[in-house]
């Protein structure tokens, strides 16, 4: 193993007991305190990813790599957030990748800013607006957790009022009345560039659509993602019993030049 690869003081590791019992950890001074006993976060420092280690109460957790969905889930969250699922679609339908430019308005716990952060980088960008500083500051601790800080510009500032950037390749919009920023959006998005809606309920996504064909968007289409897990066991397998039901519907456009 290069040494790169063995944990070091500072890096957040994903303790793990079993799918409901596991804790997202920084490795330094101290204890990290769980009910099946006590993990010292120096001994965690040098050990190779999957390596298991021993509670105080003798249980064996394994040290796992966090991944995006790990610190999403985990994060530090005062609104609704975007769920992995639902981050997956947007990332693929906006053809999202290393060196785009992102315009989100909604910065809210900053869960889809990490999604897309980590994924426009290194050269890429995400420009992020949120109107409450209590938010965006919360925002900004659940994305230094993963190191993304340089790759998003946060501004305390209401989109409706205008937006600086202009040219960008993706723009989304997860506020409570998304139509009221579709003007602003489409004079930043590049000619074809990709719009996405983030809105919980149909109300919203009715409105917005109508929007959206107002102002000359295209290629317009509503979703909603619905996952369901399984219990997978030899001879039994079946969908688990509970689910998340809702989380929100997606609407994907994209934006045209004037006419002459
Ligand atoms: C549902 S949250 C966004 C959640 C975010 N997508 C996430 O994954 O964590 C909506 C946020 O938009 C903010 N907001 C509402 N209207 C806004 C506006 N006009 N300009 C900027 N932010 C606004 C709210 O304060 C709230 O934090």
């Amino acid at each position: 193993v290069a040494l790169g690869d063995r944990i070091k003081l500072g890096d957040y590791v994903l303790l793990y007991l079993d799918l409901e019992r596991r804790w997202l950890a920084q490795v330094g001074e101290g204890s990290f305190h769980t009910h099946v006993g006590v993990v010292a976060l120096e001994a965690l420092e040098g050990l190779e990813y999957g390596s298991p280690i021993y509670t105080s109460l003798g249980r064996r957790l394994w040290v796992l790599k966090p991944t995006v969905e790990d610190f999403v889930m985990k994060s530090e969250r005062r609104t609704q957030i975007v769920y992995p699922k639902d981050g997956g679609l947007i990332l693929v339908k906006a053809g999202l990748g290393p060196g785009d430019r992102v315009l989100e308005i909604g910065t809210g716990s900053g869960a889809l800013t990490t999604i897309m952060a980590n994924v426009v980088r290194p050269d890429g960008h995400i420009y992020t607006y949120e109107v409450r500083r209590e938010f965006l500051e919360m925002a900004r601790r659940n994305i230094a957790r993963l190191g993304l800080e340089p790759y998003v510009t946060f501004h305390l500032s209401d989109a409706k009022a205008g937006v600086e950037e202009r040219d960008v390749d993706l723009c989304v919009v997860d506020i409570g009345d998304p139509w009221e920023v579709v003007g602003v959006v489409r004079k930043a998005l590049k000619g074809g560039g990709v719009f996405v809606g983030v809105t919980p309920t149909v109300n919203q996504l009715e409105r917005l659509v109508e929007a959206l064909r107002s102002a000359g968007f295209v290629a317009i289409e509503s979703v909603e993602l619905l996952a369901r897990k399984l219990e997978a066991r030899a001879g039994r397998t079946r969908p688990a019993t509970r689910m998340i039901g809702h989380t929100a519907y997606l609407t994907f456009a994209r934006s045209t030049l004037e006419e002459e």
